[in-house]
């Protein structure tokens, strides 16, 4: 049987890196066969792509290539980890996958959602999550805890307006995309975040016993 794909998905800071390692304890203790992974990355081979879109040092990427990287990142990692775990009756448990690109490319870049959506669908071939967790805060709110950071990468340095932009994109798509999209409180503290991740995790995990 397959297993079922979770992803989390927020602009930067929303704390979902804290909340998917909480999680991953939560899957483990309730012994559930599970994998942990994220985007970009994932692979060696994603990861060295992930290198290079991150890099604050390639100032002059264009648009387009960085739309592109982002997708050739997934389109790895869906073909050697994602869908054989999926295929395995695994659960996947994804920081992050096609939505961000959306948001942060479609329309923080202004490329378009169609547009974007085009070149994602080449590379995952009708993949969706079962369940996406949108950890939900204003992004004033995450700016700030992002630039308490030591060292922000390439699209962490974009200034307030990308950032604004990004979360104005996911605004629309959540309105685009409402079936498995689930919102999340991120400005509640991470014990009432945790809380209600799992909680839609459990109803999604029990819906799949019926
Ligand atoms: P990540 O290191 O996962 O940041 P965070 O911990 O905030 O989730 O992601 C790196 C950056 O890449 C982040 O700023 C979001 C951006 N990103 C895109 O622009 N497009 C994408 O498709 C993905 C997966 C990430």
């Amino acid at each position: 049987m397959r297993g079922l794909f979770i992803t989390l998905e927020g602009p930067d800071g929303s704390g979902k890196s804290t909340i998917i390692k909480l999680i991953g304890n939560y899957l483990e203790k309730k012994g559930i066969d599970f994998i942990m992974t994220r985007e970009p990355g994932g692979t060696l081979i994603a990861e060295e792509i992930r290198h290079i879109v991150l890099d604050e040092k390639n100032t002059n990427m264009g648009k387009e290539t960085e739309a592109l990287l982002y997708a050739a990142s997934r389109a790895q990692h869906v073909h050697e980890k994602i869908r054989p775990a999926l295929e395995e009756g695994k659960l996947v448990l994804c920081d992050r996958f096609v939505l961000s690109s959306l948001a942060y490319q479609g329309v923080g870049r202004g490329l378009g959602i169609d547009e974007v959506k085009a070149i994602n669908d080449f590379g995952v071939k009708g993949l969706n999550p079962d369940l996406i967790l949108f950890f939900h805060i204003d992004p004033e709110l995450t700016l700030k805890r992002k630039f308490l950071e030591d060292s922000p990468d390439r699209l962490e340095q974009e200034g307030s307006e990308f950032h604004k932009k990004v979360y104005e994109g996911y605004m629309e798509l959540l309105k685009l995309y409402p079936e498995n999209i689930k919102i999340i409180d991120a400005t509640k503290t991470i014990e009432e975040v945790l809380e209600q991740s799992i909680g839609e995790i459990e109803e999604l995990l029990t819906k799949k016993r019926e």
